[in-house]
């Protein structure tokens, strides 16, 4: 027979005063425009470390990661972790191991972007990788930034490891400004473990920054360690925002050893901390619920809300938590319940203690049975299962608007040009939001080379960007552009990550005429 030992909370919860670590003022170096909300994709590491890491393996994921619904649920950068992708050659520069990757990293990352994804890689800040299996960036950033770029990589996660005597701060600032100089837009995931302080510092030269050790050893996914990095992440709230985030590592959902409801939990937890979404299990295996809760729109937009905030803890009994300080675009608030405890518990969440007026009509969204219940005044009770969460968001309207979330059905316009008569030839990329909030027209910036225009073209939820090359007087050879556009969040009005892709072009004959 179970105990029913459920703690039903007071109405008045007890709200912490002034917590220990407030913002830091925080001046950006350099204000890319990138991963304003938090980067969504997929890494190797935690389910398969170093090995069986290849092309192969990768190329699978990148199609479970299409197949599965995720590309669509706005997961993008994948990539190799530190799986023996690159050596140093005797000119002092990367070459890619073409025992592990055949047809070399560039050809993986014009894979992975015809695929309407985003290609992350990894390296180290120190002599050598962790496994001291890869070289580090140590004395080679300007170079090794560029290998990257060349590369076309858009993540690079840069590891800690062999870095004995190096100043950190001085080490990744030189990266980031090899990263610059380097020319192509990359988000910059800084992997010290929390060493250093980074929340206090990177904000200015990078986008996100793990703050905890690993979350678990390669295949062997640990619920009680995962739950040391989630207090350890959420004290650092304070530090969280627009294209600086911290990063409680990795996900484990869907590793074998996790309920469904340790998944459902984990995945809430990581949501309401605004952190990476990057997911770590075998997407080539995983369970029908696992997809679920990876791909559960409702939560993907609290992670992804153009605010930005970091919930924090607003009360615990060391059982059960009541986190909040999570506002959304909208004037809602995310809401989670966490019960760490081994029995069933009840726990009261009031409006005042969640900053709204107790007088207030509120609506209640479940974000995992997706029903609305309301309208309720003064607050409402729930119960929850041990391990288990209630993950809601309350307003004052029963619309529970999605932020937007995009996906796309290829970063990478890739034609020919075979003819010395002038030819218009025409290659598409197209965008679709997945939130509810309607899109304004994206705008293409300015300085596209004289060969390339762009045009965009709404259809419903969708735009396409028309890419139209004019081929008249150009010379054999191959042509590249970077397409970039801005665009703004309708609700919130707040500026979007910026957007890109690659437009490359072969010649194959000198073609005649003026060019325009
Ligand atoms: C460190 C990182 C891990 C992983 C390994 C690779 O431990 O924290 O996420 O990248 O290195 O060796």
């Amino acid at each position: 027979m179970v105990i029913p030992l459920g703690v039903l909370l007071a109405s008045s919860l007890v709200i912490p005063g002034p917590r220990a670590q407030e913002p830091v003022p925080i001046v950006r170096a350099a204000d890319d425009g990138l991963a304003l909300t938090p980067p969504m994709g997929w890494y190797p590491w935690n389910v398969f470390g170093e090995e069986p890491q290849n092309e192969k393996l990768i190329k699978e994921i990148v199609d479970a990661l299409v197949a599965s619904g995720m590309r669509d649920a706005g997961y993008a950068y994948v990539g190799p972790d530190e799986g023996i992708c690159f050596g140093r050659g005797a000119d002092g520069r990367l070459a890619a191991n073409l025992d592990r990757y055949p047809s070399g990293l560039r050809a993986l990352g014009n894979h992975i972007h015809e695929r309407g994804l985003k290609y992350a890689l990894y390296t180290d800040a120190g002599t050598r990788t962790c496994s001291t299996a890869m070289p580090g960036t140590k004395d080679h950033e300007l170079e090794d930034m560029r290998s990257f770029a060349e590369w076309r990589c858009d993540y690079i996660k840069i590891d800690w490891c062999n870095s004995e005597g190096q100043d950190i701060v001085r080490t990744y600032t030189t990266l980031h400004d090899a990263q610059h100089a380097a020319g192509r837009p990359v988000v910059h995931s800084l992997c010290s473990w929390g060493e250093g302080f980074p929340w206090l510092w990177a904000a200015g030269i990078g986008h996100m920054w793990r703050t905890t050790a690993d979350i678990c050893a390669p295949g062997r996914a640990d619920w009680a360690r995962a739950m040391r990095m989630v207090f350890a992440n959420e004290r650092l709230s304070a530090h969280a925002g627009p294209g600086r985030w911290n990063d409680p590592d990795m996900m484990i959902v869907g590793m074998p050893g996790l309920s469904d409801a340790q998944n459902r939990s984990l995945f809430s937890l990581w949501c309401m901390m605004a952190s990476p979404l990057i997911a770590g299990n075998d997407l080539r295996s995983m369970t029908r619920a696992a997809v679920e809760t990876l791909t559960n729109l409702e939560a993907i937009g609290v992670d992804q809300d153009p605010l930005g905030l970091q919930g924090r803890i607003l009360w615990t009994d060391g059982n059960i938590g009541i986190w909040g300080g999570k506002r959304l675009f909208d004037g809602s608030q995310a809401v989670l319940v966490f019960n760490q405890g081994r029995y069933p518990a009840d726990a009261r969440i009031s409006w005042r203690d969640i900053g709204i007026d107790p007088k207030a009509a509120c609506y209640v969204r479940d974000l995992w049975t997706h029903r609305t219940q309301g309208p309720l005044t003064g607050g409402l009770t729930v119960g929850v299962a041990p391990d288990d969460v209630a993950f809601l968001r309350v307003s004052t309207t029963d619309a529970f608007p999605l932020p937007p979330i995009m996906t796309a059905d290829s970063y990478r316009v890739s034609l020919r040009a075979e003819n010395r008569a002038p030819r218009i030839l025409t290659g598409a990329v197209t965008l679709t939001n997945r939130g509810s909030a309607e899109l304004p027209v994206w705008t293409v910036r300015a300085g596209l080379p004289a060969w390339l225009s762009v045009k965009v073209v709404k259809n419903g939820r969708s735009q396409t960007f028309v890419n139209t090359i004019a081929t008249a007087g150009l010379k054999k050879g191959l042509y590249h552009a970077l397409v970039r556009a801005d665009n703004t969040e309708p609700v919130s009005g707040l500026p979007m990550s910026s957007l890109y892709y690659d437009v490359d072009l072969e010649v194959i004959k000198d073609v005649q005429g003026a060019s325009r």
